[in-house]
């Protein structure tokens, strides 16, 4: 391992985790889009559903209680829109508002910070069933669910996200067919996609008028790369919908124009309304990134191996094209790359100057062994630590980045890979929910605890 990791003085140190992928207790809240595709089979690989995943609802307390064993300044979550609003719309459910209250409150009782995600992807299904974000209404509904958050909660919440990810709501969900919903609509993911910046945008000014604070949105900015000249084209474009589409949104730059020439076999983008500009540029207080990966774009016949969510399906338009990771790989494809930390932390300050920067997710699905004597995940804690080095990098750079939260807390449900792929800090065993720090959180903690850890 390489050298010391001093987190400077003020750096916030966190995890994270989302609603859909912990909680369980489906009977306790209305249906959302990914209970719906969870039941197609084959649309998760080993057929999980969303009971029990972590039963977080039902033990709450004892991660409460591990989030302070950490040591963690600060923990991001996300709220379940159909368990404190089922159908998405109407009137709030009462056991659902009181849940997030108790963990707020639990987490304010042991000084962590909470960090509130408001859609993390669990879509309420009633919603999905008039179109879910292609439908520009959905936006709307979006907003009311926002305010209602905020009314209850700005209180008490330090910091709030709109959205998780809308690169992969809009692109994996309704172009690759791989995430919920499940389509194959290169034409509706562009409409998604914008339609989740709107929401974003209204959700932002009505949190605002109701005096939550410290308002943004967390992306996937991922750095892009040619593999040989003949690619920089594909590159080009894949970079435009991974990221120029929302850093540009956001900026107030509208749509890419090269996105909207490229696109216009897919889509008339008739969505797009000029007045839509002001409110999905409103000016954010912070801006979250979530950062696991690079994009390697190669010749459509390069024969390479897959990495999840890496299809060429999620960049609609693009010209023929594959991408090619290169070793090392996680469990999911992905290539382990830190440099791209420092190099994506730099272009979100360029591209939208003067936002103070979270890492919001960083992690991997990694071999671990199993014995009397713990869990051990040498991998997954190299892989923190050379992250965590190259987010201080682009801080000691002059990056306003202000914390980093390791994705994940626990092993959960990961998405459309189900429980095949484990990114927690701490192991989560399904059939008896007993929970396991691993190598990496005895290390994670260390690190929180000292604040000065050398290997
Ligand atoms: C991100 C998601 C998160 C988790 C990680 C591995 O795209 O935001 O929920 O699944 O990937």
């Amino acid at each position: 391992m390489a050298s010391s990791l001093v987190i400077p003085d003020g750096f916030q140190m966190g995890a994270a985790t989302s609603s859909w992928q912990i909680e369980g207790d489906s009977a306790g809240r209305g249906r959302c889009m990914w209970d719906d595709f969870a039941m197609r089979p084959g649309a998760i690989v080993d057929g999980t559903r969303a009971d029990p995943a972590c039963d977080h609802v039902a033990r709450y307390v004892e991660d409460l209680d591990l989030l302070s064993w950490f040591g963690v300044d600060t923990y991001r979550f996300s709220i379940s829109w159909p368990r404190v609003m089922p159908g998405g719309s109407g009137p709030l459910a009462v056991a659902g508002l009181d849940f997030y209250d108790r963990l707020i409150d639990g987490l304010l009782e042991r000084g962590i910070e909470p960090v509130v995600t408001l859609y993390h992807w669990d879509l309420p299904s009633e919603l999905q069933a008039t179109g879910g974000w292609v439908s520009r209404e959905t936006a709307d509904r979006f907003a009311d669910y926002a305010e209602a958050m905020g009314s209850r909660y700005a209180d008490r919440v330090a910091r709030w996200a709109t959205l998780n990810e809308p690169w992969c709501s809009s692109f994996l969900g309704y172009a690759a067919g791989v995430h919920a919903p499940g389509m194959r609509d290169p034409g509706a993911s562009l409409a998604a996609a914008y339609h989740l910046m709107l929401g974003h945008g209204l959700a932002m000014q009505r949190l605002r008028a109701v005096n939550a604070h410290n308002l943004g949105v967390v992306l996937n900015i991922t750095p892009v790369y040619a593999t040989e000249p003949s690619m920089k084209a594909a590159a080009h474009h894949v970079d435009g919908t991974q990221n120029r589409f929302f850093l540009d949104l956001l900026a107030g730059r509208g749509v890419p124009q090269d996105l909207i020439e490229n696109c216009a076999h897919l889509t008339d983008w008739s969505f797009v309304q000029e007045s839509d500009n002001s409110i999905i540029s409103t000016q954010m207080d912070w801006i979250g990134e979530n950062y696991y990966s690079v994009m390697r774009v190669a010749p459509p016949d390069t024969g390479t191996a897959e990495a999840v969510g890496q299809d060429a399906l999620a960049s609609p338009g693009c010209p023929p094209m594959t991408y090619a990771p290169r070793a090392p790989l996680t469990h999911m494809g992905w290539e382990i790359y830190p440099p791209g930390m420092t190099e994506v932390l730099h272009r979100i300050a360029r591209d939208l100057p003067g936002i103070p920067i979270w890492v919001c997710e960083n992690g991997g699905a990694m071999d671990e062994t199993i014995d009397e004597s713990g869990v051990h995940d040498p991998i997954r804690r190299h892989y923190l630590h050379d992250h965590i080095s190259a987010v201080l990098q682009a801080r000691t750079e002059g990056v306003d980045v202000r914390g980093y939260f390791a994705w994940s807390l626990l092993d959960n449900i990961e998405w459309a890979e189900g429980w095949t792929k484990r990114f927690g800090l701490v192991r989560v065993d399904v059939d008896t929910q007993i929970r396991t720090p691993k190598d990496s959180a005895q290390w994670y903690r260390a690190v929180l605890q000292g604040r000065d850890t050398s290997d």
